[in-house]
This record gives structure tokens, C-alpha cells and sequence, in this order.
């Protein structure tokens, strides 16, 4: 099995949408340049949802504007609908990300929509992107827990999964948005969709709300996933799932990818240095143990 694992940096997206405190335009693109730096091949930049759904990315278009894309790196961007779709298009967005869930309850309070409701917006969406050229990845949240509904049916995991691989979306990140999910469970889960979609497609995405997401990416490392969501200095969550924690900390990830041998092409200590200058840019320490520990070394 190949050894090289691709992070999916979803700090300047996950990670402030979910901030109490305004953070500046310019901070937003400060830190995508500096991620830009550390050997990243993926950063999500920001979110052209309903600004007043969600107000801390209400500038995703200035955002998006100001950054500087380097080649090599993709910088994709979330959008919900069509409207989303246009907003990014209209500042020369390639690749961008629709996101339902496997639980009805919490993609009604997320998007306001069920679940079959948004497959069926994001066709119009897939079928402009083929058209333009542009690369679109799929989120299918609350895959090992909600916060409304509790239990979340794996058969419910599986079929949304595969229907956003056979619209046409490259890579499902498959997401435990609120953290609840535990190595054993997080690895039948993967497996249980590995058998529907190909392993190549997808990749995971936890929180860490119960200090359970490295555990869980090391299962699913073994299972053969290839491609880990993160953010930097742990930053992050959704403010339409309660209880929600951050994202677990890319150095982190990565600490614990090269512990055991894999690569990802990341400057570890620059990638803590961006976590730790995002954190004090947020008025706090950073949520990285990795970040901490090589700022003491
Ligand atoms: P809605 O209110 O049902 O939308 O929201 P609507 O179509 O009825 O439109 C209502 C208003 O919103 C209209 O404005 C539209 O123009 C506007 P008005 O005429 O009233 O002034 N509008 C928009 N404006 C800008 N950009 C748009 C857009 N769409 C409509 N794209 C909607 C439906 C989906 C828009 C809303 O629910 C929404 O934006 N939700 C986003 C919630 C969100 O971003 N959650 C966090 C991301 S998901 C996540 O974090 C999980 C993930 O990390 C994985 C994991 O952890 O599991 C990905
Ligand atoms: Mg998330």
C-alpha cells in the first residue's frame, strides 16, 4: 500500500467557521499564504455558504480573491447550492465541495434541506462543474454519530457516499462532525463504504471532541484510507452541531504519519509555527500537543 498520505488542510474553512470573534480578512489570507508554505497539496479556503448562515466567512470572496495560489496546490472551497456555485465562479474558484450528511435531523438544521433534497441541488451544481472544468469533493457528515438523532444507520453512511461518488464527485470525505466516534467503529464504518466506493475516493475527517480522532485516523489508516482532513492548531467545528469540538490538529497528523513511517511532504515545524501564529492571531494557545511541544524544543 502506498505510504504517501494527502492532508486535506481545512483550517482557514472548518477551522473559523465556527469562531465567536471576528477574524480579519486579511489574517485569513495571511494564513493560507503561510500554509502555502509547509508542503501542502490541499487547503479549503473558505465557504460561500449563506452569509447569514454563517457570518465568519462572509467574506469568502474577498478571501479568495487575495490569496496567492501556487501551483501544485488545490484550494477548494465549500459551497451548499448553485448560488454558492456562481459566488465561487465568479472569483475563478476550480475546485469546490458540496456537503450533505447521513443524518436527516442534522442536514435539515445544517442546510435546511433533507438529504435526498440536497443531492438533488447539488446535481445542477456537478453537471456545471463537468462542464467548466472543475473538480468537485462531497462531505457526508454525522457518519459515526449526530447530535440530534443519536445512532446514525451505516446503510445510510454507505448510500450517501455513493451517490455523491456517482454524481460525479472525485474524493468523499467521510465526517465525524461531532467527535463521537471510537477506532473500532471509525474502521467497520470505512470498510463498510470502502466496499461501495473505491478506497482511492475517499478520505476521513474527525473531531475531536472526545480526544478519539488520532486513534480513529490511525484505524483508518490501516483500513487504507489515504487522505486526512485537518486543521491546523486544532481549530474549528460546525456551529449547526451542538456540541461540536475542533478538528483534530494537522501537526498532529502529521507527527503521527511520520512517526510511523509515512510521508506527506510537510514541513512539520512550519506547519507548527502557522498553528501557533493562528492561535495567538485568535487569542489563545495553540490546540496542537505537536504544536506546543516543538515550540518548547
Ligand atoms: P436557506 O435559508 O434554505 O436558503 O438556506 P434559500 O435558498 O431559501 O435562500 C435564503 C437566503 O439565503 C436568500 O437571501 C438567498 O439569496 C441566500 P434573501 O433573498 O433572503 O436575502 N443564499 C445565499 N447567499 C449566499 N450564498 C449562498 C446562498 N444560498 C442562499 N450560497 C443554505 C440554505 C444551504 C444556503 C443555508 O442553510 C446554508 O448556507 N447553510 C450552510 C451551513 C454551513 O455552512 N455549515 C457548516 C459547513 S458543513 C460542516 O462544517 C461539516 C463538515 O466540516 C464535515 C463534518 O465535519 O462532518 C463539512
Ligand atoms: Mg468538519
Amino acid at each position: 500500500m502506498d505510504d504517501f498520505v494527502r492532508i486535506v488542510e481545512v483550517g482557514p474553512r472548518d477551522g473559523l467557521q465556527n469562531e465567536a470573534q471576528p477574524v480579519a480578512t486579511a489574517d485569513k489570507i495571511e494564513l493560507i499564504r503561510q500554509l502555502s508554505l509547509t508542503g501542502l497539496r490541499t487547503i479549503e479556503a473558505t465557504s460561500f455558504v449563506s452569509p447569514r448562515w454563517v457570518p465568519q466567512l462572509a467574506d469568502a470572496a474577498e478571501v479568495y480573491a487575495g490569496i496567492e495560489r501556487r501551483p501544485g496546490i488545490a484550494y477548494p472551497v465549500l459551497v451548499p447550492n448553485e448560488q454558492g456555485y456562481d459566488r465561487a465562479r465568479a472569483v475563478g474558484v476550480a475546485e469546490v465541495a458540496v456537503f450533505t450528511a447521513a443524518s436527516e435531523t442534522f442536514n435539515r438544521t445544517n442546510t435546511n434541506a433533507g438529504i435526498d433534497e440536497s443531492l438533488a441541488r447539488f446535481a445542477p451544481v456537478l453537471e456545471r462543474a463537468k462542464a467548466d472544468g472543475v473538480k468537485v469533493r462531497g462531505y457526508v457528515s454525522t457518519v459515526l454519530g449526530c447530535p440530534y438523532q443519536g445512532e446514525v444507520a451505516l446503510g445510510e453512511v454507505v448510500r450517501v457516499a455513493r451517490a455523491l461518488h456517482e454524481m460525479g464527485c472525485y474524493e468523499i470525505s467521510l465526517g465525524d462532525t461531532i467527535g463521537v466516534g471510537t477506532p473500532r467503529k471509525a474502521r467497520a464504518m470505512l470498510h463498510a463504504v470502502a466496499a461501495e466506493v473505491p478506497m482511492a475516493a475517499l478520505a476521513v475527517h474527525f473531531h475531536d471532541t472526545y480526544g478519539q480522532a488520532l486513534a480513529n485516523i490511525d484505524a483508518c489508516l490501516e483500513e487504507g484510507v489515504r487522505v486526512v482532513d485537518a486543521a491546523v492548531s486544532g481549530a474549528g467545528g460546525c456551529p449547526y452541531a451542538k456540541g461540536a469540538s475542533g478538528n483534530v490538529a494537522s501537526e498532529d497528523v502529521v507527527y503521527l504519519l511520520h512517526g510511523i513511517g509515512m510521508r506527506t511532504g510537510i514541513d512539520l515545524p512550519a506547519l507548527a509555527a502557522t498553528g501557533r501564529w493562528l492561535a495567538a492571531r485568535l487569542g489563545r494557545q495553540t490546540g496542537s500537543k505537536t504544536g506546543k511541544a516543538l515550540a518548547a524544543t
